[in-house]
């Protein structure tokens, strides 16, 4: 099966960047969905500002991004959002009951051929699998912020999941422009989380302990190690709320990477990094 209409469920960080590349690489048509209007018309605006600096850069012209952006459809009904589509994109936040209500309920609106994949960074597939009645159809489709640069998406195997599905997904990968691996067994963290998140939490766990100061320690891991952006920009870009919940998930596998205690008392005061604002650093453009 090629796929030619797809459901991104959710806007936010991850899910409006996923939605632009499957419009803008895989040419698909793209329905968009959040639980709430001003969520929804957030993800558009996100997608029509990269959108534009695609096109300041020469990479597209204005007929091409108005093309894609025609090929993006925003829906506020789920039902609407599913109806008739290929394959739906799960990327609603990492609270797992949240996740299985939402896939049980689109499991019963959708087609019976229609994959399910999930964007989760470390729950196991699985287990969210277990809450449709497609555990062969259903997988891991796991991108990297920001999704429109990121070159890599993990295709993660549920115990269930069918040679095909995964065939199915790895050609809309590759289709989005991605260069995909395909991880065979269904472990916490899958693969760059694994080795990510402990590495975060040790950097926070330095902040911690008045080793050195949030700049250099990103200073030393940018010129030491060559990461494009460091630890702590990075767990700031991705969303200290989302760091700590892949951390909980993937010390139970690792013994390490357990959330530290500053960003577990950083989340509880709402510093979650780039999209509120404030995190290790500031962050003016709020979200952008
Ligand atoms: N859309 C379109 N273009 C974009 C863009 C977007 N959303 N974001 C950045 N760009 C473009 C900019 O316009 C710029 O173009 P130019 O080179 O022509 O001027 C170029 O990309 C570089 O952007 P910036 O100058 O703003 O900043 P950087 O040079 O630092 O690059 C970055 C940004 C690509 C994000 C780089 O810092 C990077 O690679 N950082 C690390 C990202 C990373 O590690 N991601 C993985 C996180 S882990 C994860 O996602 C797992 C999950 O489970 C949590």
């Amino acid at each position: 099966m090629a796929v030619s209409k797809i459901a991104v469920l959710g806007a936010g960080l991850m899910g409006h960047g996923i939605a632009q590349v499957a419009a803008q690489f895989a040419k698909t048509e793209v329905y968009l969905t959040d639980a709430k209007q001003e969520l929804l018309d957030r993800g558009v605006k996100m997608i029509e500002s990269s959108l534009e600096r695609f096109v300041k850069k020469g990479d597209l012209t204005t007929d091409e991004s108005a093309k894609i952006r025609s090929r993006i459809h925003p829906v506020t009904s789920l039902g609407d959002a599913v109806r008739d589509v290929d394959l739906v994109i799960e990327v609603v936040p990492e609270d797992i009951e949240l996740k299985r209500r939402l896939l049980s309920e689109v499991d019963r609106k959708i087609r019976n051929d229609t994959i399910i994949a999930s964007n989760t960074s470390s729950l196991s597939i699985t287990m969210l699998a277990k809450a449709t009645r497609r555990t062969e159809k259903f997988c891991g489709m796991h991108f990297f912020n920001p999704p429109q640069l990121m070159k890599l998406v993990e295709i993660v195997r549920g115990n269930k999941t069918s040679d095909e599905t995964v065939q199915v997904v790895k050609e809309l990968a590759e289709r989005m422009g991605k260069d995909p691996v395909v991880v065979k067994k269904d472990a916490p963290g899958f693969i760059v989380n694994r080795i990510l998140v402990p590495a975060l939490n040790e950097a926070i766990a330095l902040v911690q302990e008045g080793v050195a100061d949030p700049a250099d320690i990103d200073k030393a891991i940018k010129l030491g190690l060559n990461w494009p952006m460091g630890p702590l920009a990075l767990s700031d870009y991705i969303g200290l709320d989302t760091v700590l919940a892949m951390s909980n998930v993937v010390s139970k596998a690792t013994k390490q990477g357990r959330g530290t205690a500053l960003l577990r008392k950083m989340v509880k005061s709402s510093r979650l990094g780039r999209k509120s604002g404030k995190g290790f650093f500031d962050w003016p453009e709020k979200g952008g």
